[in-house]
């Protein structure tokens, strides 16, 4: 926590969408009357015939339902390139920066309206319809953002899939969907190193026993890969084919538009369902008055395509505003770590937006890869997908933003569609380590362990009062999972699954996951899902995974694992365990570390306790609390015995 307040600078009051008193007022507005306020807001868009109705939403539970501009008819495609022809044809819509620096282009919206017309033809001409599933798994160029705006454009669902996830991970959510058609590359280039796409999905589509009808393959490195007949097209040649002219459908404001799949604290990962007309009112809105996007900023998120970051602001918020949005496809250190800085100098790019646990990346090789560079363009950074810790942010706002850049940090989820605390760069006094306030139509309200709503300075965990229009509409597939998992925990309210803190002066701090989700280096990871890659390993017997404190990916796995009663631990085990995760989910979900333990702290009931090994995993021993309820509790010194020794 820090104590420290920067005003709004002059120059930002001056030129912003929003000052403190318009923000309030607006923000009032919002609370007070949401039907009022999002009609007029939900014109932002073009719809081909206009809703009548504004807000139907309930988060009773057993009723839980969620519709905004429900009878209204519109095209998300259409809304992010169609309509802002007249005007921008020959406007930069995307500027790609390749994993190599000397690979970059521009793509203008005239440019972007026949590539994502042609991407749509070739769609239908392997007969994807209106409420079809695609599975997106490709690199960060730009035919990912043509892929999803084509199926847009159908009325096709995507579900892009982050090319780090293994065959699996990939199958498991080709599956759940069933998605018959899957878009892919040939390879990927992430920091010099190839990642191979097609032959992951060849691997997924053996694991399902087939049920995947078309496989549209991009060729990116030119690598060798498998083609299976009839199944796999390379999409140059079919593209080549095709015209590019392709008609936008006409969606039901609540028709899908995408699933992503995300953890929780149990089970499987869920299918997130987005629909089309609020998502897109709300991802454009927020991006134009969060960024404070106007007429001709180069913006830059530099999220992948595969998280929900990269939906709602690098396609479909940017796009939507008419904005100029960066896409890259490398990583932050290669070829050098003034990566990030020297690609804002190429395209001057006016607004930053990254992750918390690149900036602690980066600042740990110091100023000078960040002072050599110019970043004059520089005016606004942003922060998503983790607490930022008041050092990383204290770093971020004087070393790359010399003094001069607000920094917006904006707290939202996979869920939420777009962003919900937050600052807005004209209107809010920040504080290092807070998101600060919430966004028009956002009732955020901290509550104990009971639901009892907590009033002024106080701490618990956050929940969500009332719908807002980018809100998820279900769990594909499960809807009463989707009620379970958010309305259940307290009934009429949207759980987050964080907790926060509400200081004296109404500013909000994001603590963290209170339930069984880590996050690691911003990247969402159910813990049962990696306990589960673990038991299927033939010399695991039992597994129990938590999060402790890392200081570049705030959060690192930590695995406590059982073995077959006649296997020996040894270092060569830890390391194929290691691999064997990787290799079951992907590196995101690489232990960080393996503590053998030859039992694990359980209730007589037979439930794990976490909490303890929780604390165990964070070096706090004298804090293990009541461990009189266990079966065993000699298991609990063992452990702390074996974590000492390893120290
Ligand atoms: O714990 C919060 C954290 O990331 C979770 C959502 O993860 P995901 O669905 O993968 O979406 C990430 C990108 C929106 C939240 O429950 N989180 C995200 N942003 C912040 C944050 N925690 C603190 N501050 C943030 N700005």
């Amino acid at each position: 926590m820090s104590d420290k307040t920067y005003p709004v600078p002059a120059e930002w009051a001056a030129r912003a969408f929003l000052d403190a008193d318009e923000y309030a007022a607006m923000y009032q507005a919002s609370v007070a009357d949401p039907d009022g306020f999002w009609a007029e807001h939900g014109k932002r868009i073009h719809w081909f015939s206009p809703f009548t109705t504004v807000k139907n939403t309930s988060f009773i539970p057993g009723q839980v339902s969620i519709k905004w501009f429900e009878d209204g008819i519109t095209n998300v495609a259409y809304n992010c390139i169609d309509r802002h022809l007249a005007e921008r044809a020959d406007q930069v819509a995307i500027i790609w920066e390749g994993d190599n620096p000397s690979e970059s282009k521009t793509i203008t919206y005239g440019e972007l309206a026949a590539e994502v017309n042609k991407f749509a033809n070739v769609l239908r001409n392997r007969d994807v319809q209106k409420g079809d599933r695609v599975t997106i798994y490709m690199p960060m160029i730009p035919e990912a953002a043509y892929a999803m705006l084509a199926c847009a454009r159908l009325g096709a669902i995507h579900s892009v899939v982050f090319g780090g996830f293994s065959p699996d991970s990939l199958a498991g959510r080709i599956s759940d969907c069933e998605s018959r058609c899957i878009i892919t590359a040939d390879e990927g280039l992430r920091g010099g190193r190839k990642v191979p796409l097609k032959a992951n999905v060849d691997a997924a589509i053996e694991r399902l026993g087939g049920g995947v009808d078309h496989v549209i393959v991009v060729r990116r490195t030119g690598g060798a890969v498998n083609m299976e007949p009839i199944r796999d097209v390379w999409y140059h040649e079919a593209a080549d084919l095709v015209s590019d002219e392709c008609p936008a459908e006409h969606m039901n404001a609540e028709d899908p538009l995408f699933i992503l799949y995300t953890s929780g604290s149990t089970g499987k990962p869920k299918g997130v369902l987005h629909t089309t007309g609020g998502y897109l009112v709300y991802a454009s809105m927020t991006h134009q008055y969060v960024f404070d996007y106007h007429e001709g900023d180069v913006y830059w998120c530099t999220a992948d395509v595969g998280w929900v970051t990269g939906h709602s602001y690098i396609v479909y918020g940017p796009l939507a505003n008419g904005a100029t949005t960066l896409m890259f496809e490398g990583v932050p250190n290669y070829p050098s770590v003034s990566r990030f800085w020297e690609v804002i100098d190429k395209h001057q790019v006016n607004i930053f937006y990254t992750a918390p646990t690149a900036i602690r990346a980066l600042m740990q090789s110091g100023e000078e890869p960040v002072r050599k560079t110019s970043r004059a363009s520089l005016r606004l950074l942003g922060s998503v997908g983790e607490p930022i810790n008041p050092e990383a942010w204290e770093w971020y706002h004087r070393v790359v933003g010399e003094g001069r850049c607000p920094i917006v940090d904006t707290w939202w989820q996979t869920e939420t569609g777009g962003i919900l605390i937050t600052p807005l760069p004209g209107a809010t006094a920040l504080k290092p380590g807070s998101a600060t306030h919430p966004f028009f139509g956002v009732k955020p309200e901290v509550v104990d362990a009971e639901g009892k709503v907590l009033d002024g300075a106080t701490e618990g965990n956050l929940v969500i009062a009332d719908s807002w229009p980018g809100q998820m509409r279900t769990v594909y597939g499960d809807h009463e999972r989707f009620e379970q998992t958010y309305f259940a925990t307290y009934p009429g309210k949207y759980f987050t699954g964080d907790g926060c803190r509400r200081d004296a002066d109404g500013y909000y701090w994001i603590t963290g996951r209170v339930d069984d989700v880590i996050n690691v280096s911003g990247h969402r990871m159910g813990t049962a899902e990696v306990e589960s890659a673990l038991v299927a390993h033939p010399n695991v017997s039992e597994a129990a995974v938590v999060g402790f404190p890392h200081d570049i990916k705030g959060q690192g796995i930590y695995a406590y694992v059982t073995l077959m009663a006649d296997v020996q631990p040894s270092e060569e085990l830890r390391k194929e365990l290691v691999a064997w995760v990787r290799k079951e989910i992907g590196p995101i979900a690489s232990p960080d570390l393996i503590q053998f333990a030859p039992g694990l702290p359980k209730t007589r009931s037979g439930k794990i306790m976490r909490r303890i090994l929780r604390k165990i995993a964070e070096d706090q021993f004298e804090n293990l609390g009541d461990t009189s309820t266990l079966a065993d509790p000699g298991v609990v010194d063992d452990l702390v015995t074996n974590r000492q020794n390893k120290k």
